[in-house]
């Protein structure tokens, strides 16, 4: 006979898609257990689905004890028949001959109760991927990681990666997190100022706030690339849609103009909609019931329709008309503020909307000048529910003009000689974007809070595990 431990894995989804009659083995964590007239209920989930695995087992099975001792959060490792279950709303129900706890939960397991708080749960964030909610932002986070790459693989794009520690600021913004091994308790001083010669790259190095530069360098030789990576940014930001530490997708194309910009962030957010829509269904049901009422319906349109197109001149006018009661003044040359860009979105259009053409004032020194002198070539795409999802632009590719433009954002020419060098040996146009996957998923999920759609969240005072 062979040993039941033997027998492989069979996750529970797989198991919840099986025909009854086979015998199976299960392991993962007790999210509930009943006892009722000698019979003890206990469900199983392992991360592999929303739904759990109900076991059920009498009073004269052999593994009555072992079943009855168990807890909420305990780890199990469950051998037994799959058999039709005559219990609503499950086909299928295990009827376990072996139980072996794997490790028991403590009796102070903080997840014994159905519902917690979002607040709570931040606090116990390395337990709260055992809750419904948290399971399913993590696989659809993990399905929209996957859409991306099938997105641009198909397209034939080369995925990059580029430096994570860099010396150059690529937004220009001055949010950069310093990277050193200087003594912070004796700092070596020059001239009256740290002595960045002394620091380990002999040069002041900082966490990358995107990887776009370096992006541009291998677009102007692989044509289509894209990057997928963690970026960091000190802005001192508390609000719901900002995170220290996130991660963004950035596409760069050569030989390409804004509007095709556009095109490709357009069919792209079409993509991961349809991605998930067709193969996250048991989870995003849920989002639509418990999270975010309507959020398929409203992802469905959007699959299906055209974006919005307009300037930011016409957005600031119809902003001005409007109306509407705002915190912030409106005017042009004032970025949108987050209440701007969901009016934008959610009342004026009512579908995502890109705003291009930017004054020059408020966007990065490295976007494309238009003819009119004041405006550059930059997209924001505005969604419901989040506000801005994605930044871009045509990048300026003629040298004269970038260089004018570092010397006039007041950055040090000579940490951009090799971005310039990229306009004086075979310049092409070329455009990108990036695209903020945690304002995504915060999009695709309905979840309100950037802190729970990242499971280990990063912000201004807060920086646990
Ligand atoms: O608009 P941003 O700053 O654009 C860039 O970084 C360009 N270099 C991208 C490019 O053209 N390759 O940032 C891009 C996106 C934003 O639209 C937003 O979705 C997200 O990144 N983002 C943040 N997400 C979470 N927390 C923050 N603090 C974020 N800052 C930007
Ligand atoms: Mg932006």
């Amino acid at each position: 006979m062979t040993d039941e431990r033997d027998l492989p894995r069979t996750r529970v989804a797989a198991a919840l898609a099986a025909d009854p009659g086979r015998r199976l083995r299960i392991q993962g964590w007790v999210r509930t257990v009943r006892r009722s007239k000698g019979v003890v209920f206990f469900e199983i989930n392992d991360g592999s689905c929303l739904a759990n695995l109900q076991a059920v087992v009498g009073a004269d099975d052999e593994t009555f004890e072992a079943a009855a001792a168990l807890a909420t959060g305990a780890a199990v490792d469950v051998t037994g028949l799959l058999a039709e279950s005559p219990a609503r709303g499950q086909r299928v129900e295990l009827r376990p001959d072996r139980i072996t706890r794997v490790g028991a939960a403590a009796p102070d397991f903080p997840l014994q109760k159905k519902r917690h708080s979002f607040e709570f749960l931040r606090t116990i964030a390395h337990l709260r991927v055992r809750t419904n909610t948290f399971g399913a932002v993590f696989r659809v986070r993990s399905a929209l990681a996957h859409a991306t790459h099938r997105f641009f693989h198909e397209r034939g794009f080369v995925y990059v990666h580029t430096p994570i520690l860099t010396s150059s600021d690529t937004e220009g913004a001055g949010e950069l997190f310093r990277v050193t091994t200087l003594d912070l308790a004796n700092v070596p001083v020059r001239d009256g100022a740290v002595d960045d010669a002394a620091d380990f790259f002999g040069r002041a190095a900082y966490l990358t706030v995107s990887g776009q530069l370096c992006a541009e360098a291998l677009a102007l030789g692989l044509s289509d690339v894209y990057t997928f990576g963690p970026t960091f940014r000190a802005e001192n930001s508390n609000t719901s849609r900002h995170a220290s530490e996130f991660w963004m997708i950035e596409p760069e194309m050569a030989f390409c103009d804004l509007a095709g910009d556009c095109d490709l962030a357009e069919a792209y957010v079409k993509a991961l909609l349809a991605d998930v829509l067709e193969g996250c269904t048991e989870d995003m049901a849920f989002f639509d019931k418990r999270i975010a009422p309507g959020l398929l319906e409203r992802l469905e349109h959007v699959r299906d329709s055209a974006f919005e197109r307009m300037t930011y001149a016409e957005a600031v006018a119809a902003l001005e008309r409007s109306g509407a009661a705002f915190e912030y003044p409106v005017g042009f040359g004032r970025p949108l503020q987050a209440e701007h860009e969901r009016w934008l979105t959610e009342k004026h259009v009512g579908r995502p909307i890109f705003v291009v053409d930017w004054p020059k004032e408020i966007k990065a020194f490295y976007m494309r000048r238009n003819d009119d002198g004041h405006t550059v070539a930059a997209m924001d795409l505005l969604v419901p529910g989040v506000g801005e999802l994605i930044g871009g632009s045509q990048r300026e590719e003629r040298a004269d003009v970038l260089e004018a433009a570092i010397a006039e954002a007041g950055l040090d020419p000579t940490a951009y000689a090799w971005y310039v060098d990229l306009r004086r040996y075979g310049s092409a146009p070329h455009s990108g974007f990036g695209l903020g996957f945690e304002r995504l998923v915060m999009y695709v999920t309905g979840m309100a809070n950037i802190r729970d759609v990242i499971p280990f969240p990063r912000t201004p005072r807060s920086c646990p595990y």
